[in-house]
C-alpha cells in the first residue's frame, strides 16, 4: 500500500517484473512507456528508445496491470493524497 501527497511526481521507473496497481482513494495520472527488453536504464524514458503508449487518469476502483518492460511515471492529482494498493512479481533474475 502506498500513498502519494498532492504535488508529488514519481520519476519514471520500472519494477522489472509484472505488477497490478489499484487506486483506493484520490486520483492518479499515469504515463506508461514500453521499454525494449534489453534496455536497462528507465530513469529518463524520453532520452531512450522507449515508447509512450498510454496516458490515463485513474480513480478509486480503477486498476492497471503492467509487464517487466513497462516504465511508468505517476502524478497524483487534486488536493488530497492518493492511496494505491500494488501487487508485484519477483524481479526477473535472467536479465
Ligand atoms: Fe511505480
Amino acid at each position: 500500500m502506498v500513498a502519494w501527497s498532492p504535488g508529488y511526481q514519481a520519476p519514471p521507473h520500472t519494477y522489472d517484473t509484472w505488477g497490478i496497481l489499484a487506486i483506493v482513494s484520490g486520483q492518479d495520472h499515469h504515463e506508461l512507456w514500453h521499454r525494449p527488453p534489453k534496455m536497462d536504464n528507465a530513469k529518463d524514458p524520453e532520452a531512450n528508445d522507449t515508447e509512450l503508449f498510454s496516458t490515463l487518469v485513474l480513480n478509486p476502483g480503477d486498476m492497471i496491470a503492467f509487464t517487466h518492460s513497462t516504465t511508468h511515471r505517476v502524478s497524483p492529482q487534486g488536493d488530497s493524497p492518493t492511496v494505491a494498493l500494488g501487487l508485484y512479481g519477483a524481479p526477473r533474475m535472467d536479465r
